[in-house]
């Protein structure tokens, strides 16, 4: 004999019912607090359907409470995961509660809490950069500017995945240059190839599975990114069970 019982109440996570937004946790203030999971392992199976490795170098731009850096930290080797974002009790909640001072040691990890969009604070060339749920909040010059420096900051075979809410048409999306949480904004498939191009990226849209948003590639050269087909069959992200929906 030994274990003590537990109560029910010891399994029921407060955290989870707080809407998605809100300051009072970390799992909370970046999307629904009970898609923390999923939303952080979406992203690391990209990423690694995509051919990052441990030997990579990865940005995780808008890193917030860790939910892609969760998984990737332990993955990468010492020195390959890089963090900004402005929001530090983010990163500072999830280091305590999720992965451990300990590990941020060991690995090596790089955090950096500008707010200017400014990714080559580090002063390195990234394999990968992930920017999943920025673009989704960001205004116009802010995505260029982000944009711009992520292409001045990639290998030359690197790859940016990010997402955006695509809207129908022009007239719908967000016009603004402010920066705009926890609502979204959208900006339409033409405006996203106007930021790809302003900043001599090229780009394809993946339709790897997201809740509420699309996924974009973006890479210096187009031999760098999947052609349809390609991403058609390898980059599908559905899960078999328990896949969350919008
Ligand atoms: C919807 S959350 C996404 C967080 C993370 N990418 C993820 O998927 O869990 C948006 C994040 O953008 C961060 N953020 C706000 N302003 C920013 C800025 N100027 N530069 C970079 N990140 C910013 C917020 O702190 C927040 O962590």
């Amino acid at each position: 004999m030994g274990a003590a019982m537990c109560s029910s109440d010891s399994h029921i996570d407060p955290a989870k019912n707080l809407p998605a937004g809100s300051s009072d946790h970390y799992s909370a203030f970046v999307g629904p607090p009970d898609q923390y999971d999923f939303m952080g392992a979406t992203q690391f199976r990209l990423l690694c359907a995509l051919g990052l490795r441990e030997d990579h170098a990865l940005l995780d731009f808008g890193c917030g409470s860790l939910r892609a850096g969760r998984l990737l930290i332990p993955y990468l080797k010492r020195g390959g995961y890089f963090g900004i974002d402005p929001n530090k009790w983010l990163i500072d909640d999830a280091i305590k509660d999720e992965i451990g001072e300990w590990l941020v040691r060991k690995k090596n990890c790089r955090f950096d809490y500008n707010d200017n969009f400014d990714s080559s604070v580090f002063g390195v060339k990234f394999d990968f950069v992930i920017a999943q749920s920025i673009f989704s909040h960001a205004g116009r010059a802010q995505v260029l500017k982000c944009l711009e420096g992520f292409r001045n900051n990639i290998e030359d075979d690197g790859i940016i995945a990010a997402t955006f809410v695509v809207s129908e048409n022009n007239e719908s999306e967000y016009v603004g240059d402010e920066w705009v949480y926890p609502a979204c904004v959208s900006y339409s498939e033409d405006t996203i190839a106007y930021f790809a191009s302003t900043c001599s990226l090229k780009y394809v849209r993946i339709p790897w599975y997201h809740p509420r948003q699309s996924w974009f590639l973006f890479a210096k050269s187009a031999r760098n990114l999947p052609d349809a087909g390609t991403a058609a069959k390898h980059l599908q992200g559905q899960v078999l069970k328990n896949q969350p929906i919008a």
